[in-house]
Order: C-alpha cells, then sequence, then structure tokens
C-alpha cells in the first residue's frame, strides 16, 4: 500500500528503529499515539496533540487480539488502513506502523504484562477478564519499540489510561503518559471505532449515555450522594428499555475504587444498546 506523501508506512517491525532514530535526538523527540485504527477525529485529536509537541510522530494502528475475550468483535473490529492513511495526510512527519499479529506475536511468545491492583479488576476489568492485561502487554510493547517517547491515550477509555499510567509506572518505561480530552459528536455521544456499529435507530439514541452522566453529574452538584445520583441516573439510561446498563458509578479518579475525600472523582458509565457496548465518563 502506498502512502500519502509525508507518511511512512511500515507494514512490520523491519525498518522501525531505522526510521525513528532520526527523530529521538530532535527537540520534541518522538511522539506515540497507538491506536486500532478505523481511525476518527478522537484519533486526530491524539496526533495533533502529539504533533503540538513532538518532533515526529509514531501512530499505531494493530486490532490487538490479546485484548478480545472470547466471543467479542475483534473479528468483525473495522480494518481500515488505506482510509486511516488519507485520514492522516497532511498531519505528518508521521510514522505508520501497521503490524500484523505475527508481527506482535511470533510463534514462542510467551510473554504477558498483567496489572496486579484492583484498578484493573473493577468496572470494565470485571465485565472483561484479561482485556487489561492484553492492553498492557501490547502497550508495553509498543513503548519498549518506540524507546523514549511521549505517548497519548483518549481519556473516553478512562480506566485504560489509568493502568497504563500503572503499568508505565512500574516499569519505570521511559514514557510520558499523556491523557487526552474526549472528543465528541455534536449530540454529545464519545467518538468512538465502535459508534459504526449502531443502527440508525441506535446511533439517535445513543447520546442517553452522556446524558445519564450529566444527570448524575447535576444530581451530585444539587447535594445527592454518590449512591443516589448514580442510581437515578442509571433508572434514566434504562427507561424506555433500549440501553442496559453495565455500571454507572462515581470513583476516585485515579484508583477507580471508592471516592477518596480531597481527591478527583470520574464518573463512568457503560451500558449495551443493542448489540453494541458503550463506554463514557466524566470529571465530577
Ligand atoms: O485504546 C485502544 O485503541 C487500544 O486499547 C490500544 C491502547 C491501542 C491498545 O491496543
Amino acid at each position: 500500500m502506498r502512502p500519502p506523501r509525508g507518511i511512512t508506512l511500515l507494514q512490520g517491525l523491519s525498518g522501525l528503529e531505522a526510521s525513528l532514530a532520526p527523530w529521538r535526538s530532535r527537540r520534541g523527540g518522538l511522539g506515540l499515539v497507538p491506536t486500532m485504527g478505523a481511525l476518527h477525529a478522537g484519533h486526530l485529536s491524539l496526533v495533533a496533540q502529539s504533533r503540538r509537541r513532538s518532533a515526529c510522530t509514531l501512530v499505531s494502528i494493530f486490532v490487538n487480539p490479546t485484548q478480545f475475550g472470547p466471543g467479542e468483535d475483534y473479528g468483525r473490529y473495522p480494518r481500515t488502513l488505506a482510509a486511516d492513511l488519507k485520514l492522516l495526510s497532511g498531519q505528518g512527519p508521521l510514522i505508520v506502523l501497521a503490524p500484523s499479529a505475527a508481527d506482535m506475536y511470533p510463534a514462542g511468545h510467551a510473554t504477558r504484562v498483567s496489572v496486579e491492583s484492583p484498578l484493573a479488576q473493577v468496572l470494565e476489568g470485571a465485565h472483561r477478564p484479561g482485556h487489561f492485561a492484553g492492553v498492557a502487554t501490547v502497550v508495553a510493547k509498543l513503548l519498549s519499540l518506540a524507546g523514549p517517547c511521549t505517548a497519548f491515550f483518549g481519556e473516553k477509555d478512562w480506566q485504560q489510561l489509568q493502568v497504563i499510567r500503572r503499568m508505565a509506572q512500574d516499569l519505570r518505561l521511559p514514557a510520558k503518559i499523556h491523557g487526552c480530552p474526549i472528543i465528541r459528536e455534536a449530540d454529545g455521544l464519545a467518538m468512538s471505532s465502535r459508534n459504526a456499529y449502531l443502527s440508525a435507530g441506535e446511533r439517535a439514541l445513543a447520546p442517553r449515555l452522556k446524558a445519564s452522566l450529566d444527570l448524575a453529574l447535576a444530581r451530585l452538584k444539587a447535594g445527592d450522594s454518590g449512591a443516589a445520583a448514580c442510581r437515578k441516573a442509571r433508572a434514566f439510561l434504562e427507561r424506555g428499555g433500549h440501553f442496559k446498563a453495565g455500571y454507572l458509578v462515581l470513583a476516585d479518579a485515579e484508583t477507580l475504587q471508592a471516592p477518596r475525600k480531597g481527591k478527583p472523582r470520574r464518573l463512568l458509565a457503560a451500558a449495551a444498546l443493542g448489540k453494541t457496548r458503550l463506554i463514557d465518563n466524566l470529571a465530577a
């Protein structure tokens, strides 16, 4: 595949270090934007943040099999490399790494990075056993391939961001982890590659997830306890019978456990809309 001008495309790991080396000593160094492709404006905002701070950005596009559980959407996850490269054109200098599963997990690969913290066991971790070990393993590997860099992750996957921060700190990886704000559609729906699964009818209903978080926040500001605010927001979300909430909770923003006095808090929700599972979160 021929990439647009300004983009170096690597469809395997060989040649990566040679492509990265000239940028390492440049002012700003290297930015890393790990993605699973099917890029949208949310990903482009990560690339834009990286461009602002880094001499060159490495965008990885890899649908990582180890973070999908049995029966999840690994097989049907959108793979749109040509369209992704088009979207990235004009954002250079960019190196796009689009390896195969065999490149990332060759025969004999036997190492798994698992964040053994309650942080990784609740919410998404409880619903998707093994998911965060898959994420931590592939991100550790990407950070190792990138070397010293600033890595940019979206806050839409808030819990993932906290797990990655923990992992990078524990392993003393030479990477700064930078969280970037959620990018939303005009009606409030958080941008996600999985929004492509929604039917037209479901898409029209989807902003209710963010609206339920807004309601919880309003109830907290009105003096409700966290539990009461979340109960009312969950009832609102499920009214009409279209959404089935997985969780809608108020948690400590860093540990994802019960809120701590004086520490930042986060409202987090996950819900199924038809066959699609949506997640979202808000500072509280
Ligand atoms: O957020 C994602 O797209 C993925 O979980 C990530 C961080 C690229 C790891 O596969």
